[in-house]
């Protein structure tokens, strides 16, 4: 992430939503969710949120979505969010953001998302059956992040223009209204360019089934683990650590020596990509057993988590409240 450096940020708030979209992966791990940990350490004022509403431009089956908002949580509980360090909470439980998408709403040019990529995109696809939900997906970001005026918006490289969208709303409305909205900047995450999928080919990502799902059960890991291609190298000839996707996974969780030990191995030969994924399992699942251990104890008691994003939801709704009391007033909604 190219983070500013963190030492003279502390006093600023970075703000992120995470849609919940199914079981997370590798790549969500260390393109997004690792980062939203170190940042959270790192002195800034932290709010994650779970972008509920925003699931809904794509998802129609509500047991599906409760499921997987409470799988959301889990996953961000468990690799270390710490309600006493972010305000977490669920953006339906904050219905400013929908009150303030129709003000804003009223000051965003349609041409302005036209041009958006997700919208674009379904456009070029020739999905006719396009909503005004996912036309207007800009708009209820744009809010999600101006209301609670932070000064960084941690988010990966696709998400980069609706942060620059949200600032054009910001500077429209300000111009029009008078002042209320800080205009934030994009943090945009490039930890590791991309996680590669299993595939060796392209990135990982849950709609190229390609990915190593770090919550999910041990038989399943070591399936996705063992599935990883690799070239057809006999066992015996020497290999190119470089070259290889189960050597460039097993750099994301170990330290310098143990990948020169790794590489070493590679280039003697004798050794073959089935020992390099043991290998490589062993060390995914080492890292991230207290992880699972804390996951399984968090879903044992649904309770807290629920008390979680209750106190949370009532913490973002201290914000939220004011900006909304300030944008009533600069409207002219409040009499
Ligand atoms: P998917 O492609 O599996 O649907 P999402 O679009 O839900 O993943 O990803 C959520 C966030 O996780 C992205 O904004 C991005 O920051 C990060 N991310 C997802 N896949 C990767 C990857 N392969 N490498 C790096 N980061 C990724
Ligand atoms: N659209 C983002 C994504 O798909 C999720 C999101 C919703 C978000 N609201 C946000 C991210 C506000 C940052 C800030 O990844």
């Amino acid at each position: 992430m190219n983070s500013p450096s963190t030492t003279s940020q502390s006093g600023k708030r970075i703000l992120s939503g995470v849609q919940p979209s199914g079981i997370q992966h590798l790549g969500n791990y260390f393109g997004a969710m690792k980062g939203h940990v170190e940042l959270q350490n790192s002195g800034m004022e932290s709010f994650i949120f779970i972008a509920d509403l925003h699931s809904l431009t794509t998802l129609r089956d509500p047991k599906i979505l409760k499921q997987m908002v409470i799988d959301l949580a889990l996953d961000y509980l468990a690799i270390g969010i710490d309600p006493a360090k972010t305000v977490f909470f669920r953006q339906s439980d904050i219905s400013e953001h929908t009150e303030l998408t129709w003000i804003l709403n009223c000051v965003t040019p349609v041409n302005m998302l036209e041009q958006a990529h997700a919208y674009k995109d379904a456009v070029s696809r020739g999905a006719k059956d396009a909503t005004a939900g996912l036309f207007d997906y800009p708009v209820l970001m744009a809010v999600d992040i101006l209301i609670y005026k932070p000064d960084f918006v941690p988010v990966g490289k696709d998400q980069k223009q609706h942060v620059e969208i949200a600032r054009d709303i910001a500077g429209k409305f300000n111009r029009v209204y008078g002042n209320v909205f800080r205009l934030p900047e994009p943090m945009i995450h490039e930890t590791h360019g991309y996680i590669l999928g299993t595939d060796g080919a392209s990135k990982m990502s849950k709609s190229y089934g390609n990915v190593i799902n770090m919550f999910a059960d041990e038989k399943t890991i070591k399936k996705q683990v063992m599935g990883i291609i690799t070239d057809s190298t006999p066992v015996d000839a020497p290999k190119d650590p470089e070259k290889d996707t189960v050597y460039s996974m097993y750099s994301l969780f170990a330290g310098e020596d143990e990948k020169t030990a790794l590489a070493a191995k590679y280039r003697a030969g004798g050794f073959g990509y089935g020992d390099a994924k043991k290998l490589l399992l062993e060390k995914l699942m080492e890292y991230f057993k207290p992880y699972r251990e804390e996951r399984e104890k968090l879903k044992q008691n649904m309770d807290h988590v629920k008390d979680i994003l209750s106190k949370g939801a009532a913490k973002a709704r201290e914000t939220a409240s004011k900006t909304k009391a300030e944008v009533w007033d600069k409207v002219g909604l409040k009499i």
